[in-house]
């Protein structure tokens, strides 16, 4: 009897991969409610053994309970890793201590695997773009992409079986199933792990498109979350994603103390609507910060509401704020919702933050305490020059 489940993807690939299943939370942001996956691959030549990436600290009873399971020992003769981040190359140095492994990565990675991972420079060989292993019968390729995650990270192609390792590109935090036709809600749990790790490096994620766009690829495997047995539904979104493809879609986000501002919002997108356009409406009160950047990636403009508060922009707004900075969302157009009692500072903050986001400002509103209705023809006016503009672009 077995005691660990390691499905063989393909002759000679297995997936030894742990499910994390109580992880809650990812970088202190990011919601994970089902958990997630720390996907790894053993892959045995016919000369040699390799693995794709380990795993976190504190799984190694699972994780080196799987690779004894399938060779006996920990003797594997490679370790390729795609990415440095702890969550994948946590149990490196244990691996190193148990073999002659070959710790395989970027000029970056051993920069990191060093650091991070205390791994002597003498275990360490670098690859570069178009390197190869041959580990008999089954060939790696090396298509280095810094910051498909951090600056070190790689992808990895098994040449014969076409399968992409891919690092965190086209990863999810989901744990309903091993391939992406047996799990659920694929592409969702795939495009909010897209904002949270990859919108910031949209640019990078595009090259890396570009990288891979002539290969011939029959599945992808990611580092977190389902392999795909169907690699075009995902590439085919990652290509409107990493490419900033918006639909005619607004983010409402605000924050409200009075009402006065939420009336406000409410007119904006009830006006929105009305001109055909789809609307999403952040709480920031009642919604945890981490699930704003998923309603990012594909809204063409932002509306932030916020009272005045203390000189500004209600505290929550401006961590709002900041958090669109970090993740770099494709906006193109904004308008600012302001109620105040008697200062306009949150209005002005408010437009000094588009601007210096490079949001082109269609309108910014301040009121005092509940619009009047004279501030609700105002408001209903800017909802539909924002329409026109969210319509007319691209
Ligand atoms: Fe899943 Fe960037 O580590």
């Amino acid at each position: 009897m077995n005691k660990y489940a390691t499905p063989e993807i393909v002759p000679g690939v297995f997936a030894i991969g742990i499910t994390d299943w109580s992880r809650r939370i990812f970088d202190a942001i990011s919601p994970t409610p089902i958990g997630t996956t720390y996907n790894s691959y053993l892959i045995k030549g016919k000369d040699k053994i390799a693995l794709i990436d380990t795993n976190k600290k504190g799984f190694g009873e699972e994780y080196f309970g799987k690779i004894k399971q399938l060779l006996g020992n920990l003797k594997v003769d490679y370790i390729v890793m795609n990415h440095a981040e702890p969550d994948h190359a946590g149990l490196i140095p244990k691996l190193l201590s148990e073999s002659n492994a070959r710790l395989i990565c970027t000029k970056r990675g051993k920069e990191l695997a060093q650091v991070l991972h205390h791994v002597a420079e003498d275990r360490i060989d670098i690859v570069k773009e178009g390197d190869g292993l041959n580990l008999g019968g089954k060939t790696l390729q090396f298509i280095p992409q810094p910051f498909i995650h951090w600056p070190e990270t790689m992808m990895t192609y098994l040449v014969e079986d076409k399968i992409l390792f891919s690092c965190d590109f086209f990863g999810s935090h989901n744990t309903t199933g091993l391939f992406d036709d047996q799990a659920e809600d694929v592409i969702t749990w795939a495009k909010k792990y897209y904002a949270e790790i990859m919108m910031p490096f949209a640019k990078m994620g595009r090259m890396a498109m570009d990288k891979i766009k002539d290969l011939e690829i029959s599945m992808i495997a990611p580092s977190h979350g389902p392999t795909y047995r169907d690699p075009k539904s995902i590439m085919d979104e990652y290509a409107r994603w990493t490419g900033e493809i918006t639909k005619e879609k607004v983010l409402i986000i605000y924050v409200t103390m009075y009402h006065s501002v939420e009336k406000m919002v409410h007119l904006f997108a009830e006006q929105l609507k009305d001109e055909g356009i789809e609307v999403f409406l952040f709480d920031l009160v009642n919604s945890p910060l981490g699930e704003l950047p998923y309603h990012m990636v594909d809204s063409r403009a932002v509306v932030l509401g916020t009272p005045t508060v203390l000189g500004g922009m209600h505290p929550l707004a401006i961590h709002a704020a900041n958090t669109m900075k970090l993740f770099k969302p494709p906006f193109k157009y904004g308008v600012i919702l302001n109620s105040y009692g008697w200062a306009k500072h949150g209005l002005n903050q408010g437009i000094s933050f588009l601007e210096e986001m490079k949001i082109e400002v269609i309108d910014g509103i301040g009121i005092i305490g509940s619009p009047s209705d004279e501030d609700i023809a105002r408001i209903q006016d800017a909802a539909r020059q924002l329409a026109g503009k969210v319509k007319s672009g691209t």
